[in-house]
């Protein structure tokens, strides 16, 4: 069931926020209201090192530095239970993406994530926190 409430903001706020919802393209402060909500309680769900959720770790790295592609497989073989799916892509002739999906909880995924990200040769690495959906 929907719900309506006002919201009292400045209007320097307001306009601010109405230039946001253009660039990013809403067409109305709901959804995007919304989505700053949902935003919020991810955000509060991954406090929570309990919380059972899915993550996705993106890597870049150069495959020619010795050893690290083995390590990176490694390091995914060994948490198989966590790892749902991945995806390489040759970016050129020297640098790989990968893109790791992840199910667990926010401990084990930060924990593997941050092992992925601190292995030598990884030239950028972020883990992207997500949701199963159902909480929000
Ligand atoms: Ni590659």
């Amino acid at each position: 069931m929907l719900k309506r409430f006002s919201i009292t903001v400045d209007d320097a706020l307001l306009s601010q926020f109405d230039k946001l919802l253009t660039n990013e393209g809403y067409d109305n402060r709901s959804e995007a209201i919304r989505d700053l909500i949902r935003n919020a309680l991810v955000h509060q769900e991954w406090e929570s090192d309990e919380t059972f959720t899915i993550g996705t770790v993106v890597l870049v790295y150069d495959h020619h530095k010795h050893d690290l592609m083995k390590k990176l497989t490694d390091i995914q073989h060994e948490s198989v239970n966590l790892i749902v799916a991945s995806l390489h892509t040759h970016l050129d002739e020297h640098f790989c993406q990968e893109i790791i999906v992840m199910r667990g909880t926010v401990a084990e995924m930060k924990r593997v994530a941050d092992r992925l990200i601190s292995t030598s040769g990884v030239k950028h690495g972020q883990l992207l926190p997500s949701t199963t959906g159902k909480r929000i």
